[in-house]
């Protein structure tokens, strides 16, 4: 019988690529999500019956153990930016995860990975990176071979990054940012499914990893870059942070006046406070490179996924190449 690795969250962006990857590999995949019936479309990246979603709710423990039982391996890459509500930052970020290494250690697995993210520290500034090293702290004292991967900005096909800016940039010729200065160093969501299979098949010693690309730039750098590739010209305005704190507080305010059924997907005020630090590798961590992945630029990717964006979509190039033609 192949071995069976249970993905928490393995519908999500990040963990359809490591659904992906462990089915290559040949094993069993687990698809452990609150909507099922939503990610069928894992089952196509195997043969019949090799990787299967099933219900579980990471705040329930004998849904929890049940995702677990006969698993040889487990990752977990279930994550919030909810403050409040039932998935709120302590629920999901420090309890779910706590409750995952406790039950992988019970049923005996033999490798665990943790998706948690660069600045994760209980003493940090925003709840966000309190709670992701609230978690792995639960983590580690459950399971303490465990492996933690903390991504920089995750870029790919489904990101909520460039697509989410892009968007932002068909709507109108001002494109408002809070942050504009603070560095990242997106990395290409293939290239953490890789150091998260690393550690399920037990070939990264256990630790932190801190993932990151091969350039760094200001956010507002990475907008100019993405417009360039949209073909949008666009007044990029930084916004200082106290104005970002007035929205952040007013969105939060009005998705709680709604009982969360307008859920702030916009800006939330913790947001903004992450945004205040820069969100790079650090000097001295292990990474990428300790696990034999080379990282890929954003060159190779971005163009393939933002073309939708540009005013004329797939015509662009042609249209481009037109205009070439008549200069001729
Ligand atoms: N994306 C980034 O740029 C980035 C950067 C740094 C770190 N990270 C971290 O990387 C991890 C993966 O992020 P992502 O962008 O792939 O997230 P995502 O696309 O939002 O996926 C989340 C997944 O978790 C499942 N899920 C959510 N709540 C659940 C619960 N209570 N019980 C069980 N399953 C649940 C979702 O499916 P259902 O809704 O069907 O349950 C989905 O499959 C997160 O921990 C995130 O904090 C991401």
């Amino acid at each position: 019988m192949s071995k069976l690795v249970t993905i928490f969250g393995g519908s999500g962006f990040v963990g359809r690529y490591i659904a992906q990857r462990m089915a290559r590999e040949g094993w069993r995949v687990r698809v452990a999500v609150r909507r099922p019936n939503e990610a069928l479309f894992v089952k196509t990246y195997g043969a019949v019956g090799q990787v299967e979603p099933v219900f579980c709710n990471i705040r329930d423990d004998a849904l929890v153990a049940a995702a677990l039982a006969g698993a040889d391996a487990v990752v977990n890459c279930v994550g919030t930016f909810d403050r409040g509500g039932r998935n709120s930052f302590d629920a999901v970020q420090v309890a779910g995860a706590g409750r995952i290494a406790r039950a992988a250690a019970a049923a005996g697995a033999a490798h665990l990975v943790q998706i948690s993210a660069i600045g994760a520290d209980p003493a940090g500034a925003s709840l966000y990176a309190q709670t992701k090293g609230a978690g792995e702290a639960a983590v580690l004292a459950a399971f303490p071979g465990a492996v933690i991967l903390r991504p920089s900005v995750i870029f790919g096909t489904e990101d909520g990054f460039f697509n989410r800016f892009a968007g932002m940039a068909r709507l109108g010729p001002i494109l408002p940012l809070v942050g504009g200065k603070t560095l990242f160093q997106p990395v290409y969501v293939d290239d953490v499914a890789a150091a998260a299979v690393a550690g399920a098949l037990g070939r990264a010693p256990a630790g932190v990893y801190e993932l990151g690309g091969p350039e760094t730039g200001s956010l507002e750098d990475l907008v100019h870059r993405m417009l360039g590739l949209i073909r949008r010209r666009r007044l990029v305005v930084n916004l200082p942070f106290a104005l970002g704190n007035v929205l952040g507080t007013a969105l939060d305010f009005a998705s709680a006046l709604t009982g969360g059924l307008i859920p702030n997907k916009v800006l939330t005020r913790d947001q903004v406070t992450s945004l205040r630090s820069d969100n790079v590798v650090s000097v001295g961590a292990r990474g990428l490179s300790d696990l034999g992945i080379e990282p890929t630029p954003m060159a190779a990717i971005l163009p393939d996924y933002l073309w939708r964006y540009r005013p004329s979509g797939q015509f662009a190039a042609i249209k481009e190449s037109a205009k070439n033609l008549k200069k001729a």
